[in-house]
C-alpha cells in the first residue's frame, strides 16, 4: 500500500498492472497533485498555464547585469574543471560541478552560506520568482522549499562528440534524446539556458499537455505498465527498469512536438511527467544551462498540512 504513495517510478505487481493499478495511481497522484496546486493555480496565471501545458517560459528571466554576473561565474567554473573533463558512457562531456563539490546532487539542503557559486546562488537559486513558482507549482507549503522536497540543482554543459560522420545528426548516443515520461507524479524541472539553445544543440522537446490524464495518456501509461520486462525485474532477471522510450513518429501520436528553441536568459519550466526528450546536437555543439530538478510528493504535504492544522 505504501509503494503506492510513494515517489517510486513503478509498480511492480503483474497482476495488480493488469487490473490498472497503475493508471490508478497516475490518476491518484493528479487528483492529490491538484488539490494541494489548487489555489496557487488560480491565484497565479503562470502557474496556471504551467498545469495546463506542461511548461511555461519566462523570457529575459534576469537582468542584463544579472545574467552577466551568472554568466562569467558560469565560465569561470567552466574553466576550472575543463582541464579535466569527464567522458561518460554516453559520449558527452560532463563537465560540470554541482553546486558545493564535484557531482554531488543536493538533496533536502542546500548551504546558504556556500561561497563558491555566490552569484548564482544570489540572482538565479534564491531568485524570488524561481522559488515562489516552484513552490506553488508543487504545491508546497513550506519555505524554504528546498527544505521540503527533493532538489538537485547543477551546471551543465553538453557537448555532442562525435568524431566519424560530421554532417549527421547524431540522436542514438543518449536514451534521454527519445521520448520518455520521467514519473507518474508531477515533476518541475527549471532549464535556465547560459548560452542560445537552437535545434543544433539540444533545444528541449515536448509533447504539451502530454502531463494531463488524457485517454491516450491512460493508454500509454497502461500498456507501460504490463511491460514483459517489469516483470523480470520483480524476477530478480534484471536489476533495474528504465522508463519506456519512443521514437519521434510513435510519439506524434500523442500530439505534435514542441521544440524549446531561445536565446539565452530564458528560464522555463516543465513537467516531465508529460512525454519529453532532450533535443539534437550537431557534432561538437555545445549547450550550457542551469538544470534544476524539484519533486515533491503531493501526499506527503497533504499529511505534513493536515498535521499542521491538527498542530495548530
Ligand atoms: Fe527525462
Amino acid at each position: 500500500m505504501h509503494q503506492i504513495f510513494s515517489l517510486d517510478k513503478f509498480i511492480l505487481n503483474p497482476v495488480m498492472n493488469r487490473f490498472g493499478l497503475q493508471v490508478l495511481r497516475k490518476v491518484l497522484f493528479k487528483l492529490a497533485y491538484n488539490l494541494v496546486t489548487y489555489r496557487y493555480s488560480n491565484d497565479d496565471p503562470d502557474v496556471k498555464d504551467f498545469k495546463a501545458k506542461g511548461y511555461h517560459v519566462i523570457h529575459d528571466f534576469l537582468s542584463e547585469e544579472e545574467f552577466r554576473d551568472v554568466e562569467r561565474e558560469y565560465y569561470q567554473a567552466l574553466e576550472e574543471v575543463n582541464s579535466k573533463p569527464k567522458i561518460d558512457h554516453l559520449g558527452h562531456y560532463q563537465l560540470f560541478e554541482v553546486l558545493k563539490d564535484r557531482n554531488i546532487n543536493v538533496h533536502h539542503k542546500v548551504d546558504i552560506n556556500d561561497d563558491k557559486y555566490p552569484r548564482v546562488f544570489k540572482c538565479l537559486l534564491y531568485h524570488n520568482r524561481l522559488q515562489e513558482f516552484i513552490k506553488r507549482a508543487l504545491g508546497c507549503s513550506y519555505q524554504p522549499f528546498f527544505k521540503q522536497v527533493t532538489y538537485k540543482a547543477k551546471f551543465e554543459r553538453t557537448v555532442q562528440i562525435n568524431p566519424g560522420d560530421q554532417s549527421k545528426y547524431v540522436l542514438k548516443q543518449s536514451s534521454n534524446a527519445q521520448f520518455h515520461s520521467d514519473a507518474v507524479y508531477p515533476v518541475v524541472k527549471a532549464y535556465f539556458l547560459i548560452s542560445d539553445v537552437t535545434k543544433d544543440n539540444g533545444a528541449f522537446r515536448y509533447v504539451p499537455s502530454s502531463n494531463l490524464v488524457s485517454l491516450k495518456q491512460i493508454v500509454r501509461m497502461y500498456r507501460e505498465s504490463n511491460r514483459k520486462d517489469l516483470d523480470d525485474v520483480k524476477k530478480g532477471v534484471r536489476k533495474e527498469l528504465d522508463a519506456q522510450r519512443y521514437s519521434d513518429n510513435e510519439t506524434e501520436r500523442y500530439g505534435s512536438i514542441k521544440h524549446f528553441v531561445y536565446p539565452k536568459n530564458t528560464l522555463f519550466f516543465v513537467d516531465t511527467s508529460g512525454m519529453h526528450a532532450r533535443g539534437y546536437f550537431l557534432p561538437n555543439k555545445t549547450r550550457e544551462i542551469v538544470y534544476i530538478d524539484c519533486r515533491h510528493n503531493p501526499f506527503v504535504e497533504m499529511r505534513n498540512r493536515l498535521l499542521s492544522k491538527v498542530g495548530s
